[in-house]
């Protein structure tokens, strides 16, 4: 209680008696002979003071929150009319947005609902729509560069490395960014910093290929070959209902993806295959089949369909 009366004696101070820009900072932007503190110094502060009421009875935490809100609500209304006046100002847009550039400011008005959400923040809340199904796996994905139209990710944990990550890409990472921030066009993943490889999940008969976004249902899958005719580390190129697929096996693992270079999308058909590497014939990409990662250009990948080993089965569940 005491910490709040001190906070509400500050904010009347600064309220009766307000003092120039340029007297409350010097050329460094920090005020007059004290050191600028960081935002999350401020905010640990503020969680602390938040922290004491929880051990109070209800009444006074609802007091102490009432009135926290109402000085929140106090603060938000002076910025708007601040902002909106300032506005009128030939030029001070732009000084508002350089304002906003720092970190403590921007904050704020972004609390206050003043600020939109950033192209980064929106990108953000889109990868915590998918981040759950990530962590189910052991894996995360961060962001490395947002630059619009692109923004660039990377998998991390688990996610990197996984087989299945091509499909994770495609259909979790890529499709929330582009669902939740349609001016984003073009999501690149580069390559990750060497996490752990979890391939498949399963029991003696039946083996997935595993992504947080490979849809196990019965339906869809097409049958492409018997495991048996397909051996520990082959790759064959079949249609399968219309599609020309590079199917290739790594162990108990199958992978299947398009048979379309990344580069120009030319089917791969009689490009080398040694090593699980497969060499485009046209202008010589060159890709991993167990990953589906282009070694040439790590910023494209060919495009992943789900397989699935049942028994002596090997399914395709083609993703368009
Ligand atoms: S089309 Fe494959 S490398 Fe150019």
């Amino acid at each position: 209680m005491n910490e709040a009366s001190k906070s509400s004696g500050a904010l009347r101070s600064e309220t009766s008696e307000p003092q120039s820009v340029a007297s409350q900072s010097n050329e460094n932007g920090s005020a007059d002979g004290v050191p600028e503190r960081s935002l999350e110094d401020m905010l640990s502060h503020i969680r602390a003071l938040e922290a004491l009421s929880d051990d109070w009875p209800a009444e006074q935490a609802n007091a102490a929150n009432a009135r926290a809100l109402a000085i929140e609500e106090l603060n938000a209304e002076a910025f708007k009319r601040l902002i909106r006046s300032l506005k009128t100002v030939p030029g001070m847009g732009q000084a508002l947005r350089e304002a906003a550039t720092d970190e403590v400011v921007y904050a704020v008005l972004r609390s206050h609902g003043i600020l939109k959400p950033s192209v980064h923040e929106r990108v953000e809340a889109a990868l915590d729509t998918i981040r759950p199904s990530l962590a189910d796996h052991g894996g995360d994905v961060e962001v490395v560069l947002v630059e619009p139209p692109g923004v660039q990710v990377r998998f991390l944990g688990a996610c990197d490395n996984c087989p299945a990550s091509a499909l994770t890409f495609y259909s979790g990472v890529k499709k929330a960014i582009q669902d939740h921030v349609p001016e984003i066009t073009e999501v690149k993943q580069v390559k990750g910093l060497g996490g752990a490889s979890t391939a498949g999940t399963g029991d003696d008969e039946t083996v997935y290929y595993a992504s947080p976004f490979a849809q196990y249902t019965s339906d869809g899958w097409l049958h492409a070959l018997d495991l048996a005719e397909l051996a520990d580390g082959q790759t064959k190129i079949i249609d399968i209902d219309g599609h020309s697929v590079l199917l290739s096996r790594f162990g108990d693992k199958v992978t299947c993806f398009e048979n379309a270079c990344a580069h120009m999308g030319m089917a791969m058909d009689g490009g080398e295959i040694a090593d699980g590497i497969i060499t485009c014939p046209y202008h010589e990409f060159k890709y991993a089949l167990e990953s589906g990662e282009c070694l040439t250009a790590p910023e494209v990948q060919l495009q992943p369909h789900l397989v699935r080993v049942k028994g002596d089965k090997i399914d395709v569940r083609l993703v368009e």
